[in-house]
């Protein structure tokens, strides 16, 4: 028997999920030069107080971590209002989204989620053998919380919403929201990726916080890799009643935590100068986005995030290939089945210039 065919046959039906690599010409064309607005990173950099925290914390590297994070649970149980029992950490979202798997979806559980949507939600799923009900998002490519609500039976385990979505952009809103809640079965988890909740601006994006009471099993992740520019380091929460924050805690792997990460979250959490400008570079961004792009036929969709989702008359993969070869890097979306769709990360004013210029000299 070869080591192959040990890995059970379901695995090897599951795609692999990585971020496409760099070609080699391109990185030696334009080195530290290349624009990457393809990963929704915060190209501020980490907060320079958080940086300096952990330049200082690197000596204590031979320690072993705190298992819990609890100075980071400290400081967002005050910022957050609730008390520490609420709070679970993981190396990012991304392994909190494997704990709750492995906590709570097991063989043959149904589960609904999404089609264009966060792609490791399905892996995680398909893992597990659990039954998936796939919904599309609306024609506006937003949650179809309708839909989904409508696939819901008694044996379903767990629906997946995230708002802001990625790779859209699109929101759905409070009133939606509520009355996706109401008489949903208390049993059934909510998970609420909450993953570009700092970025959200309009007045009716629904507040995870504020549906921590209304729904007993939702479950809210949300980061530090975006806004709080610290994706190096895997820090990610998840906000949920104390008992599902034992179970998820239960599962976790011991010492998965990066304690240089948790000094550095918790020291951009108070830097407020970072913040602010972090925030103001989006703002900006956004309202350069839509002047700036404003005479080339295209769509582009409104976002609650740091990125836009804008659809060309062109395939996908074919204008993020161009706009590499002009040094200007995004994600084509043709794997989330938007095959004239690319994804933009709103970067600095320039970087924003840079892709622009690129992309105004090939729709041109
Ligand atoms: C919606 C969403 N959820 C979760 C994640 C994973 O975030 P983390 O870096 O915390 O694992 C991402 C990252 O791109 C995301 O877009």
């Amino acid at each position: 028997m070869t080591k192959q065919s040990l890995l059970p046959d379901h695995y090897q039906k599951i795609p692999v999920y990585r971020p496409t690599g760099v070609p080699r010409e391109i990185t030696e064309k334009f080195g530290e030069d290349l624009v990457n607005l393809a990963s929704n990173e915060n190209p501020l950099g980490p907060s320079p107080k958080a940086l300096q925290k952990m330049q200082s914390a690197l000596k204590n590297s031979f320690l072993y971590p705190e298992p819990l994070f609890k100075g980071l649970a400290s400081a967002l149980s005050q910022k957050l209002n609730i008390s520490t029992d609420h709070l679970h950490f993981g190396n990012g979202i991304e392994e909190i989204l494997v704990h709750i798997a492995n906590a709570l979806i097991h063989k043959g559980d149904h589960v609904v989620l999404s089609n264009m949507t966060f792609p490791l939600y399905t892996n995680n799923n398909k893992f597990r053998q659990a039954n998936e009900s796939v919904v599309p998002l609306d024609k506006n490519f937003v949650y179809d919380l309708k839909s989904i609500k409508k696939q819901i039976t008694k044996d379903t385990k767990l629906v997946y919403l995230c708002n802001s979505n990625n790779p859209t952009g699109t929101y759905f809103n409070k009133a939606e929201f509520d009355s996706f809640l109401e008489g949903l079965s208390p049993d059934l988890i909510v998970l609420y990726d909450e993953a570009y909740f700092e970025y959200a601006d309009a007045d009716d994006y629904p507040n995870g916080m504020d549906y921590l009471n209304k729904h007993k099993n939702i479950i809210i992740t949300r980061t530090f890799s975006k806004f709080y520019a610290l994706a190096g380091l895997r820090v990610g929460y998840s906000i949920q009643r104390p008992d599902l924050t034992k179970a998820l805690d239960h599962v976790k792997s011991l010492y998965s935590n990066n304690f240089i990460g948790e000094v550095g979250a918790i020291a951009a959490l108070k830097d407020l100068d970072h913040i602010n400008k972090t925030q103001k570079m989006n703002k900006d961004g956004k309202v350069q986005f839509l002047q700036e792009l404003k005479g080339l036929d295209i769509i582009i969709h409104p976002t609650q995030a740091n990125f836009f989702m804008i659809q060309t008359k062109l395939d996908a993969r074919k204008l993020a290939g161009e706009l590499l070869q002009l040094g200007v890097m995004v994600c084509p979306l043709n794997a989330f089945g938007i095959e004239n769709g690319i994804r933009v990360t709103i970067g600095t004013s320039q970087e924003n210039q840079s892709f622009f210029k690129a992309i105004g000299s090939i729709l041109s």
